[in-house]
This record gives structure tokens, C-alpha cells and sequence, in this order.
């Protein structure tokens, strides 16, 4: 697996993802309903923003030469000496198969070894068994929750914090 900067290329696998309403529920929100050339123009700008860092979860057969994307994960919200994580695989069968762990763990050693910060952060649903053990396996700790109002469906969920200290 790798974790690489995300190219105009990558504009459609983003939309298609961010249309995707079970992707759009776990991110608590709609899914997006602006035209494809909108949404490239968001996607651009976003990604050239300084303020989140995006990367594309690159992943395939073992000799890498059939890499493709299959995800995303965004490190946002800098303070405190920390920042934000967020993440989704793509394709639904690409689910629960050990990327996402990975990957985290790649960001995880990225935040403190090349960001240099003290605190990589996250949230969940109190029913996303799969980000919960992900967190868990990364050696994340829960450190409290929260009633959130999703935009998704307007309804009252659960939400769940997790930390990870430089170190743990
Ligand atoms: C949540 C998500 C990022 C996790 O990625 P993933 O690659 O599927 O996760 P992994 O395979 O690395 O790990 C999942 C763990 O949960 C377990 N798991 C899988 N399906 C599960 C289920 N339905 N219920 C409970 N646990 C489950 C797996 O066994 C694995 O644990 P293990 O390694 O101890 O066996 C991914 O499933 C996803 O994108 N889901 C939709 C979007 C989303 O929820 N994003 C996160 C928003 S905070």
C-alpha cells in the first residue's frame, strides 16, 4: 500500500465515492448531488489547500504494479499541536480486508515523524464497529462522546472520540 497526493486523475474516483450513500452516511453528511465539473472545482481547490492534507490509498497486487486507488484519508483541523483524521475505502468489497489499519498506520507515523505533532485525533459513530477497531488496532484511546445531529438524516447518533499521543 501507499499513501500519495491525489491528481486531477483522481477527480471521478472522488465523485463516484462522495455519491456513494453509505460512504456519505458513515461521514455523516448527504451525498453529493453538485454536477461532476462543480465538484472538480472543489476537489482542486481543496486539495491544493494547504490547511488538509489529502492522500489516495493506493493498494493492489503484491509486486505494485497493479496499484490503484482504493480509498481516501484527510488529516484536517490543525491545533492544539494535532490534527484530525478521517478516512473511507471505496469499494464496498474492499472493506474489512486489513486497508484501512494499514493505512492509519501509515498516517499515524507520518503526523509524528514528518508533521512532528503530539496528537493525531478521530471520530467515529458509536455503530461503526469497523473505524472503532481500526482505531483500537492503531493503539488509539477513547477519550470521550458526544450527541451528534447527522446531516445525512437529521437524526441524533452517537459519536465517539479517539486519540492517539506520540508514543502510544
Ligand atoms: C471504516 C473503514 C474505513 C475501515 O476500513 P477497513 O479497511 O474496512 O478496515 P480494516 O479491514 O482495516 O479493519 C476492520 C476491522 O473491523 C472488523 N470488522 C469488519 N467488519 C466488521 C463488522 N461488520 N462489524 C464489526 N467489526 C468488523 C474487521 O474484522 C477488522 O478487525 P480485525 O483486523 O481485528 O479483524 C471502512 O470500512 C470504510 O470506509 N467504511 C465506510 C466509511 C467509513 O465508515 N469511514 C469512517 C468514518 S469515521
Amino acid at each position: 500500500m501507499i499513501l500519495r497526493p491525489p491528481y486531477a486523475a483522481d477527480v471521478e474516483t472522488a465523485y463516484a465515492w462522495d455519491r456513494d450513500p453509505e460512504l456519505a452516511f458513515w461521514n455523516g453528511r448527504p451525498p453529493i448531488s453538485i454536477s461532476l465539473s462543480a465538484a472538480r472545482r472543489d476537489y482542486l481547490s481543496r486539495w491544493e489547500d494547504p490547511s488538509v492534507k489529502t492522500f489516495i490509498i493506493e493498494a493492489g497486487e503484491e509486486d505494485g504494479n497493479l496499484r490503484k486507488p482504493i480509498g481516501m484519508a484527510t488529516l484536517y483541523d490543525f491545533r492544539k499541536g494535532g490534527c484530525e483524521l478521517g478516512i473511507k475505502i471505496g469499494p464496498e468489497n474492499l472493506r474489512g480486508r486489513g486497508y484501512a489499519s494499514e493505512a492509519v498506520g501509515l498516517l499515524a507515523d507520518y503526523t509524528f515523524d514528518v508533521l512532528n505533532l503530539e496528537v493525531l485525533r478521530g471520530s467515529t459513530l458509536a455503530d461503526n464497529d469497523r473505524m472503532q477497531r481500526v482505531f483500537e488496532k492503531n493503539g488509539f484511546e477513547q477519550t470521550g462522546n458526544g450527541a451528534i445531529v447527522s446531516r445525512y438524516d437529521n437524526r441524533r447518533y452517537t459519536e465517539l472520540f479517539y486519540e492517539k499521543r506520540r508514543g502510544a
